[in-house]
């Protein structure tokens, strides 16, 4: 009873800490990728909050769409330009590109 009460706590610890890890908006500063995105207005790409729009929450669409396995949904048009950066993701873990796309797909 109470081993099973501690490990409660220590596994909400180390969830809470990982978390605090993996932010996926922090990702998408260190990243350069806010040089083009803003959190609300369009600028040279769409915003955050567009980018969410269309996923609707769809966090496995966007990580396949980060992956490179999925086709660009948001403003087809312009993709090439977008292309080039998802090269920048490759270096991230399992753990991080779903922080990320979780931010993007969802916009929190
Ligand atoms: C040089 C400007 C530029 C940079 C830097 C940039 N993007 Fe983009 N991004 C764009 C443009 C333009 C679009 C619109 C084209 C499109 O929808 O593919 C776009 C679209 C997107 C989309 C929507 C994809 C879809 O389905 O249409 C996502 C997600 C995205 N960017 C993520 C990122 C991430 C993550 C980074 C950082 C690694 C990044 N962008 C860096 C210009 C940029």
């Amino acid at each position: 009873m109470v081993k099973k009460f501690l490990f409660g706590i220590l596994s909400v610890s180390v969830l809470a800490g990982s978390s605090f890890a993996v932010d996926g908006k922090t990702i998408f500063k260190q990243k350069g990728c806010t040089a083009c995105h803003k959190e609300t207005i369009n600028t040279v790409g769409p915003s955050v909050k567009k980018i969410a729009e269309v996923y609707k929450g769809d966090v496995n669409k966007m990580i396949a769409y980060l992956k490179g396995e999925h086709p660009a949904i948001v403003d087809p048009k312009k993709a090439a330009m977008m292309k080039r950066f998802l090269g920048k993701l490759k270096s991230l873990s399992d753990e991080e590109l779903k922080a990320l796309a979780t931010y993007l797909a969802t916009g929190k």
